[in-house]
């Protein structure tokens, strides 16, 4: 059985149609591409304007409903999501791999990701918790509670085509909205995939579309999501260009928005760090997902003393990364996503070429093999403009430092502040590295690279990352309306502050 049956995408038209949320009917089509050989894996049928109007209809209906739902019933419907996707792990994260390009063992990763998620989710749905307050009045009690905002949408990237919208949707229903998805146009598939999974469930629990999948047709259409009034919460994956547009269209709405986007990660190596655990962080960092990852690591700050044999093993390390069949298990490193990303990556190299940066490892694209490209070193100074630019690609910027306070100055000095690490023995420096005055970034790691982080903790960044929190910890919140509710259960009417306002009664 092919990896599109397995997963009911058997269909030549990919979009297909069912009664309960037919999410994908209009006339225009689109192409899920195969980054490693240039070929359309299939042909999608996606959304206008008109099906876009049905599709947020059809959600407000169903919040409706759903918002009735208890909790923790809300989180039945998550766990039968996970068991669907531990059943067809392999088939989903072997369709990640083919459709994104990101090797085998990521794209089950990114499964387990959204299974981990779904756990989580499944008992937060036993967890809003809202705090008592101690009331200044007689005979009244004071507390918050968290209601459900209504219908989310979600835009999610390409570069985490399931695991990103998990991290959202699976929280935002357990919280008790319901959700429609924009994902990116470079991976439908995948989402056509996990939208199938989530109609089973739908179906078993008689559930109205709770889940909804909204492949827009072009930018226009997509733009509809964004500046719709009946979507009060709008959670965007991608760069910091189209966000701030996001941004500004939703709070000129006064919706809410919740924005995780550049990173430009740097990865502290002090000379007491023991290279053994440095060295496959850095690389894991720099070329996993082929650099295309927010959480990438883009710079190496390297203590002067320890440059040179850091450079050397790291050379040698590379050498085990040769770009292949990203399905194939052997291979480390995919093709990048698009002939644009692979343009890009060309226009930063010869930058590099004019500027004082030395290309130390790769820099050459690999014609022969779809959207392949070297990994690369490149030792720079921190002043090349460059430096301040996140390329989704696998060149990682070897950086020398002398201080402590040097090298954390050079990893803030960047527009982004998503991830960053220190590798260090020293635990004045990992402190300094952790204090108030250290990293700026949402995500700040000792001895671990910048990638691949846990879905418990609360994942997002500052700066021009956009500053929202997603997946564990309190993320939640984002996902729910706050309500502070007073009870007054005496015979009198005290006021707040201790006014006095005396009207006669008869
Ligand atoms: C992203 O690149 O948008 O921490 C998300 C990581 C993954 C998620 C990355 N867990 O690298």
């Amino acid at each position: 059985m092919s990896i599109l049956e397995k997963l009911s995408l058997q269909h030549n038209n990919a979009g297909g149609c069912s009664g309960l949320n037919a999410w994908c009917y209009g006339e225009q089509t689109l192409e899920s591409i195969n980054p490693f050989n240039k070929q359309a894996i299939a042909t999608i049928r996606t959304c206008n304007a008109d099906n876009y109007s049905n599709i947020v209809e059809q959600s407000q209906q169903a919040f409706k409903q759903w918002r009735e739902v208890p909790a923790p019933k809300r989180g039945e419907c998550i766990r039968l999501i996970a068991d669907q996707l531990r059943a067809n792990k392999d088939a989903l994260g072997s369709l990640v791999s083919m459709e994104m390009g990101k090797i085998k063992a990521e794209g089950d990763g990114e499964v387990q990701e959204m299974i981990d998620m779904a756990d989580f989710a499944v008992g937060l749905s036993r967890m809003l918790y809202g705090k008592t307050m101690q009331s200044e009045r007689e005979q009244h009690r004071m507390f918050e509670q968290w209601h459900p905002l209504g219908v989310v949408g979600v835009i999610t990237a390409f570069n985490f085509p399931v695991a990103v919208w998990a991290w959202n949707a699976f929280i935002a229903i357990v919280c008790g909205n319901t959700v429609i998805w924009k994902p990116s146009s470079k991976t439908p598939l995948c989402a056509i995939a996990v939208q199938h999974i989530c109609n089973q469930v739908m179906d078993e629990m008689n559930l109205p579309a709770i889940f909804s999948l909204f492949i827009a047709q072009d930018r226009y259409t997509a733009h509809l999501l964004v500046k719709d009034s009946r979507i009060p919460l709008i959670s965007f994956t991608g760069s910091s260009t189209t966000g701030r547009q996001i941004a500004s269209t939703v709070s000129d709405r006064l919706g809410r928005y919740l924005l995780e986007m550049s990173g430009n990660n740097a990865l502290i190596v002090d000379e007491t760090a023991d290279l053994k655990l440095a060295i496959p962080a850095i690389v894991f960092g720099a070329v996993g997902t082929a650099g295309q990852r927010c959480t990438t690591t883009r710079r190496v700050i390297v203590h002067k003393k320890i440059k040179s044999r850091l450079i050397k093993t790291l050379q040698t390390a590379y050498q085990q990364i040769i770009p292949g069949a990203p399905l194939n298990p052997a291979t480390l490193m995919g093709p990048l996503i698009d002939e644009k990303a692979v343009q890009q990556y060309e226009q930063v190299i010869q930058q590099l070429e004019k500027e004082s940066a030395e290309i130390i490892y790769g820099g050459k694209v690999i014609e022969t093999m779809g959207y392949c490209v070297e990994p690369t070193i490149v030792c720079i100074d921190a002043s090349v403009s460059l430096v301040q630019k996140e390329t989704f690609a696998p060149i990682l910027y070897i950086i020398e430092y002398e201080t402590l306070e040097q090298a954390i100055a050079i990893q803030n000095a960047v527009p982004q502040g998503l991830s960053s690490a220190i590798f260090s023995n020293d635990i004045r420096s990992s402190e300094r590295f952790l204090s108030v005055s250290g990293s700026d970034c949402g995500i700040a790691n000792v001895n671990i690279g910048t990638s691949g982080a846990e879905i418990g903790g609360a994942f997002g960044g500052e700066k021009e990352t956009g500053g929202g929190r997603e997946a564990g910890s309190d993320s939640w919140k984002a996902y729910m309306r706050r309500q502070t509710c007073t009870i007054n259960r005496g015979q009198d009417l005290p006021l707040a502050q201790g006014i006095k306002f005396d009207i006669k009664q008869r």
